[in-house]
């Protein structure tokens, strides 16, 4: 008797899983902790996804924008509240937005670990060089790559997260040649010392987190180089500035110009007018 009820709750269960299709692939994606899920396939009418994470450990949640969703990504950058935690996911195959079924259980696939704080991507930064009057020395002015995170309506820096865990590091090299020298910098504002003068110089940067196990070197910014000559971006800006400034001179004079000649004639028709009108009266 119990044996033939357990039968057919395990057909009406393996009937189930087969009604709705368990994803598979589900993979974390995160970059400056923007972190989204993903899996496959894409459902058909029959199914919909909802998306369980949990800190490990802890209950189970759900997000609003990831119940009986068609979509086969979840953005959870905001749910994972606690950076330096791990956390997993399951993807369900749930009955679509609206269906009801008697089912209670659907069928599940589990996602691997995630802790954002230690496998989150760091993207490439930017950064800006700045010369110095000693030339042997260049300055490079980095700038904190955003994160998907927000602290009172502010968006967070990497820097914000990593504090003083987060360190630069600069890859260099002479412009002519592909001898590689590589400096670590805790600063934004990173002075690469020791150069030679009149020499152009080729930088990239990237995040170094030495405090992580793995993943501890960022994406590699673009290579920005610096030019020879000290002066020549000043030269180039105020040759712009100059050659605008004469521009407008330029319009502004020939406006004036147009304007003069313009009530001049207005003018001296006026003046015609009144020599005609004045004698007539005066006859
Ligand atoms: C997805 O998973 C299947 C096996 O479940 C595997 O063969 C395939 O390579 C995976 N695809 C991707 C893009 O990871
Ligand atoms: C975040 O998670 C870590 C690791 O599980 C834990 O030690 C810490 O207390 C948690 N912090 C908060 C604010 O819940
Ligand atoms: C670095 O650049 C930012 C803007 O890009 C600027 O506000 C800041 O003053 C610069 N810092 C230094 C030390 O030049
Ligand atoms: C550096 O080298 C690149 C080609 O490798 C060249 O286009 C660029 O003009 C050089 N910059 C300077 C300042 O010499």
């Amino acid at each position: 008797m119990s044996q033939s009820a357990c039968l057919i709750v395990l057909l009406l269960s393996s009937c189930a899983s087969g009604l709705y299709p368990t994803a598979h692939n589900v993979s974390w994606k995160s970059t400056n902790f923007k972190t989204v899920l993903s899996w496959e396939p894409k459902p058909s009418s029959e199914y919909s996804y909802s998306v369980e994470f949990s800190q490990v450990g802890k209950d189970k949640q759900r997000t609003p924008h990831c119940i009986r969703s068609t979509s086969t990504v979840c953005d959870l950058s905001g749910s994972l509240t606690n950076l330096t935690a791990c956390y997993t996911a399951d993807v369900l195959s749930e009955p679509p937005l609206g269906a009801t079924s008697d089912l209670t259980e659907f069928p599940h696939t589990s996602s691997p670990r995630f802790c954002p704080y230690k496998d989150t991507d760091i993207g490439k930064p930017d950064f800006e060089i700045q010369m110095n009057k000693d030339q042997r020395k260049i300055t490079l002015n980095v700038t904190d790559p955003l994160t998907a995170l927000f602290k009172n309506g502010r968006q967070l820096t990497i820097r914000d997260v990593f504090t003083d865990k987060l360190q630069y590091r600069v890859t260099y090299r002479k412009n002519k040649s592909s001898g590689k020298k590589v400096v670590e910098s805790k600063s934004s504002v990173i002075e690469v010392t020791g150069l030679d003068a009149e020499e152009s110089y080729c930088f990239s940067v990237q995040v170094f987190l030495p405090s992580r196990v793995e993943k501890q070197l960022g994406e590699m910014s673009l290579t920005k180089c610096s030019t020879t000559d000290n002066h020549s971006i000043i030269k180039e800006y105020s040759l712009v500035v100059i050659a605008g400034a004469v521009l407008f001179v330029v319009l502004v004079t020939g406006i004036i110009i147009a304007v003069a000649v313009i009530c001049y004639k207005q003018r001296s028709k006026g003046l015609k007018g009144g020599r005609k009108a004045v004698p007539l009266q005066g006859v």
